[in-house]
């Protein structure tokens, strides 16, 4: 079954799009006998080496796959494995653009391909149950990141540089749950948490 792409009429690398897909497939593969892969080291490492491979590519994207928006960070839907075990996107982020703080549903990693990028993590106060920020750290251009479902992977990412930045992201989720079965927002001990559009990052 080939997997279910969405290149603009542009795109002018799509072999390196497929070839993220079959290291996808074969970590899946790899950890075939796991109730979650996403749980296996292996699986992990495979997923932040396909990711670094991607992002090593300068022609992944397609110039309509780089276009963001002024009201919030954009999202564009790469591709979408057809058995609904992930799907992968670019996010195209304006200067100033944040997500909003958030742990995930499902297992999750992102490269940071242009752009200077900012990560803020959070721990998981469970008699609060709120978020308290631990630490923040710039993710430059090259910046690999796996993590796995629950409170232990709290973060917001946003763009503290002077020009547009762009990440690709891989969710493990059938591409029509991207933007409802990913992020889980969580309330921010401290301070009130902004009201944010429901996009993921
Ligand atoms: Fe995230």
């Amino acid at each position: 079954m080939s997997h279910e792409t969405y290149p603009s009429p542009d795109d002018h690398s799509p072999q390196t799009l497929e070839r993220l897909c079959n290291a996808l497939d074969a970590a899946f593969a790899q950890s075939a006998d796991a109730a979650d892969p996403s749980q296996r080291a292996a699986f992990a490492l495979s997923v932040r080496t396909a990711l670094a491979e991607a992002a090593a590519d300068p022609a992944l994207l397609a110039p309509a796959q780089r276009e963001g928006s002024v009201e919030s960070y954009r999202r564009h839907l790469l591709a979408a494995d057809p058995h609904g075990r992930y799907a992968i996107a670019a996010l195209v982020w304006m200067p100033g653009q944040v997500s909003p703080v958030h742990a995930h549903r499902t297992w999750c990693g992102y490269a940071v391909l242009d752009g200077a990028m900012s990560e803020t993590v959070y721990e998981w106060n469970e008699s609060r149950q709120r978020a308290s920020e631990t630490r923040s750290h710039p993710r430059a251009s090259g910046a690999v990141s796996f993590v796995r479902a629950g409170h232990g992977g709290i973060h917001r990412l946003g763009n503290t540089g002077d020009a547009a930045a762009v990440s690709l992201h891989i969710y493990g989720v059938e591409g029509a749950q991207i933007g409802t079965h990913v992020n889980d927002l969580l309330e921010v001990a401290d301070h009130a948490q902004p009201v944010v559009e429901p996009a993921v990052a």
